[in-house]
This record gives structure tokens, C-alpha cells and sequence, in this order.
């Protein structure tokens, strides 16, 4: 049965949800619950053989899947698949913009390519997704839009003078949407993860300065069901900011006052690295 308007479906039952970023990690993670609390889910990414394999992995638990391979950071590809995944599945109810790249590294050390991806794909390849869904959804006085920022869009750290920014742009977009999309009932979110243990942090870990692998090594990664978990639990309470972890959520609720206290530490376990 279709909710009334600004309601999400009790239980998902019913609902499109499309996630960016779908083959893996956290998208999938996010995709197996929607699905499991009956969605339809669509997965957009680059990689066929992932993608595909993800979906059947989906399929095997019976999901109805759809899938479509597009980089989010090609405007023109990604509102072509949209657009075969909405009219093979019907309207995007639910987006989960996921799909994103951490490339960590120092400031003097980073390639102008490697600024431009981060924007690219984390920032833009938000926006492009967003845009393809948002007119139906105001259209229809319904839906819920999330996108995935990070603890690293919350506070500047030692490595992140590439990726932070994108993730700092992602939350004032959806800051400014939210404001712009409540009175058309659509649902903002805006998730905020820590350290999550998926093969994007294997990756990242690899090309992460000594001083930010000193930060962030105390800190032990999220499973990422942990964040599928709160991305559902906050689509479903429309919620606009979503913490899987109590650290992010003191991050956002006290950030000017946690700060000092946060860059003194930090700085500390930076300093500590340099020291022969
Ligand atoms: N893991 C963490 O510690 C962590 C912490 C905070 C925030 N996040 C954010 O969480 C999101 C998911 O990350 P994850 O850790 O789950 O990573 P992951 O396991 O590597 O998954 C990333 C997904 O995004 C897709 N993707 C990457 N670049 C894409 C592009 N240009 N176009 C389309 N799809 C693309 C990947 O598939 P293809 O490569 O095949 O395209 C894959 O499906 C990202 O936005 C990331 O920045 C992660």
C-alpha cells in the first residue's frame, strides 16, 4: 500500500531504493537490510563483475535487484542509469548517495588530479544523483534522500586536505536541502561515519601518512552492517543527521567545543610520529 505523503513505507515494503555505491561496503551492507525489509533495490556502480556479483549475492536471499554500472563523477552516465533503473523499478523512493573515494596523503604530496577526484566523485557524483531524483520526489511529496559524508567531513585531519573538503561539501549540501526539501516532505539525511572495516579502508589505509595512521589506528573500525544499521533507523525516524557510533555523534552535537581538545591530541600522536 502507498504511505501517505512524507511517510516512509513501514518496513520498506514496496519501496525503490537506489544506492550509488551499492557493490560494496557500506552500500552493500545498506542494500542487504533495505532488502531484507522488503525494497527493491538498485545498485549503481563501475566495476560489472562486482556489481553483478553483489546483486546476485542479493538475489540468492530473495531480493529483487536491479543494476547498472555508471561513474557517479559522469554526469550524463549517471542520469542514464537513473533513469533505466527508475523505469525498469518504478520511482526512486529511497537514494543512498554512497558511492565515494578517500585518497589520503600529505598536502605538498597530493597530485591537483587527486583534488579534483575527491570533488569529483565524493561532491559532485552526490549532486548529479541528487538531481536526477529530487524534481519526481517533490513531485510526488515523497521520498528520503541520504548521503554518506564521514567523521572527515566533520574535522579537518592530518592527510585529509583532499578528501575532507569533499565530505565537508556533501554535508553543507545536504544542510541546504534539508531546509529546501522539508516542505515538500522529503526526507534529508546525512551520515557520518567513522573508520569502517570494507576494502575502500584497506585501500585508504595504504596511503596514509605515519601522523594519520598514528590518529586514526586507536580507532577500531565499524563493521559496516553497524552503519547500514543506523542508515535504516534513520530513514525511518527521518532523521537528518545519522551517527553509527557514539564518537561521530559527540562530534556533531559538541564539535567547536571537542575541537581543541581533538587537534591537541591529534597533533600530539602527529608529533609523536616525527620524533627520531
Ligand atoms: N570505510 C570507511 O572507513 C568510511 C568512513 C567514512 C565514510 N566513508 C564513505 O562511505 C562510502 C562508502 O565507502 P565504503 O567504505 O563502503 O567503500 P567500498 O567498500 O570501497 O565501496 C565503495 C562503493 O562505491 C563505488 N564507487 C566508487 N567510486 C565510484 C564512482 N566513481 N562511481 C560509481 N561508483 C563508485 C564502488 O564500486 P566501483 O569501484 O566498482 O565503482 C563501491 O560499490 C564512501 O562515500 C566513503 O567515502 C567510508
Amino acid at each position: 500500500m502507498t504511505p501517505p505523503p512524507g511517510k516512509a513505507p513501514a518496513g520498506f515494503s514496496g519501496a525503490h531504493a537506489v544506492i550509488t555505491g551499492g557493490s560494496s561496503g557500506i552500500g552493500l551492507a545498506t542494500a542487504r537490510r533495505l532488502a531484507a525489509a522488503g525494497a527493491t533495490v538498485s545498485l549503481l556502480a563501475r566495476d560489472r563483475d562486482r556489481l553483478a556479483a553483489a546483486a546476485d549475492d542479493l538475489r540468492r536471499s530473495g531480493a529483487t535487484v536491479h543494476s547498472r554500472c555508471a561513474d557517479v563523477a559522469d554526469p550524463a552516465a549517471l542520469t542514464a542509469a537513473l533513469g533505466e533503473l527508475t523505469a525498469a523499478a518504478g520511482p526512486c523512493d529511497i537514494l543512498l548517495s554512497c558511492a565515494g573515494v578517500a585518497r589520503p596523503g600529505r598536502f605538498t604530496e597530493l597530485s591537483d588530479e587527486t583534488f579534483r577526484r575527491m570533488i569529483e566523485v565524493n561532491y559532485f557524483g552526490t549532486l548529479y544523483a541528487l538531481r536526477a531524483v529530487v524534481p519526481e520526489m517533490v513531485r510526488r511529496r515523497r521520498g528520503s534522500v541520504v548521503a554518506v559524508s564521514s567523521a572527515a567531513g566533520l574535522i579537518g585531519i592530518y592527510g585529509y586536505s583532499a578528501y575532507g573538503p569533499a565530505k565537508f561539501a556533501v554535508r553543507g549540501l545536504m544542510e541546504s536541502l534539508r531546509a529546501e526539501l522539508r516542505a515538500h516532505h522529503v526526507h534529508v539525511g546525512v551520515v557520518y561515519p567513522p573508520d569502517v572495516d570494507t576494502p575502500a579502508l584497506a585501500e585508504e589505509n595504504q596511503w596514509k601518512p605515519a601522523e594519520t595512521l598514528a590518529i586514526s589506528g586507536a580507532i577500531r573500525p565499524l563493521h559496516p552492517d553497524a552503519v547500514a544499521r543506523a542508515i535504516l533507523t534513520g530513514i525511518r525516524r527521518r532523521r537528518f543527521i545519522i551517527c553509527p557510533d557514539p564518537g561521530t555523534r559527540a562530534l556533531v552535537r559538541l564539535g567547536s567545543l571537542l575541537f581543541p581538545l581533538l587537534n591537541w591530541s591529534f597533533d600530539r600522536k602527529a608529533a609523536a610520529v616525527r620524533r627520531p
